[in-house]
């Protein structure tokens, strides 16, 4: 069996989900909702996790580097304290983002939170051992430490690429969308303020679309939510944060309707957005430039 294959198999194992349960409403309790979606990114229009791990991985790969070479080692413990940390934000926002995803990524991400949280004892414990001059018992830990945020590391990028936990679902959907303008029909048939579901033309299916009127302005986006492709045209209108938003009923997020940017997590990633144009009363829409 592949690696994939294996990590596909952990991600089926319900038998993780009694300890996992308690530690997710945990981190959701815990975690207030403004300091959820700083961590989330939402505030950034773009998953942070992913950018924070940058600075322990990177910190962690160079200083395995550094070791090797003798008259470099004072550096790459210093480098290691770095790593650890930059560490703990970057276990934050991922606790954040784990909390809020679906139970296959939750199974494996538990897995890869393990990991982590040994790989950072391993380094912590590295340091006190070069603190006490046991360099090789420090460096031992530390390489120990590089194979654990290493595997773990592998895990976290299935999460990413096979299971989507931080892709835009909605940028998926709108590459389903032909690339012609859309009828919607008539601008008087929309109701006014809430969504509601039109379709468009995909290459071998339907795509939905949610539609919301605000007098003679319409805003088109794809309806399945870029967190994890919620029912948007089933969702409200709400003013978030001083923006009129489209609200996801399946978690909350709020995306702005002027141009699809997130106002509340836990969505970091932006809502595709149609271009609109009216044409004889009728409302027609076309995806943006960037996808055509
Ligand atoms: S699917 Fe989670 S907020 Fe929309």
């Amino acid at each position: 069996m592949s690696l994939m294959g294996f990590l596909d198999r952990v991600a089926d194992v319900s038998a993780f989900d009694k300890a996992i349960e308690p530690a997710r409403s945990a981190v959701q309790k815990g975690l207030k909702p403004a300091v959820k979606d700083l961590l989330h990114g939402t505030w950034l229009g773009h998953p942070l996790h992913p950018v924070l791990v940058q600075v322990p991985v990177g910190s962690w790969v160079s200083a395995g580097i550094l070791d090797a070479v003798p008259r470099l080692r004072p550096a790459a413990t210093v480098l290691i304290g770095t790593g650890v940390a930059a560490a703990v934000p970057a276990a934050l926002s991922g606790a954040a983002d784990w909390s809020e995803q679906g139970t296959g990524v939750r199974r494996l991400g538990a897995l890869h939170a393990v990991l982590n949280t040994a790989a950072l004892g391993l380094y912590v414990g590295s340091l006190v051992a070069r603190g006490k001059g046991r360099d090789g018992l420090g460096r031992l830990l530390s390489y120990g430490g590089l194979g654990l945020a290493g595997g773990s590391a592998a895990i976290g990028g299935h999460m990413s690429y096979a299971q989507s936990s931080g892709a835009s679902h909605a940028a998926t959907a709108v590459r389903a969308l032909s690339t012609d303008w859309i009828d919607l029909g008539p601008l008087d048939d929309l109701p006014e303020g809430r969504p509601t579901m039109r379709s468009g033309k995909g290459g071998s299916m339907a795509v939905p679309l949610a539609v919301v009127r605000r007098g003679g302005r319409v805003d088109v986006f794809v309806a399945a939510c870029s967190h994890l492709s919620g029912p948007l045209d089933e969702g409200v209108v709400e003013t978030v944060r001083g923006s009129d938003c489209l609200v996801c009923p399946w978690h909350g997020s709020a995306f702005d309707l002027d141009d699809g940017q997130p106002r509340r997590g836990p969505a970091a990633n932006p809502q595709e957005k149609l271009e609109v144009r009216m044409e004889a009363g009728r409302v027609m829409a076309r995806v943006p430039s960037r996808h055509r």
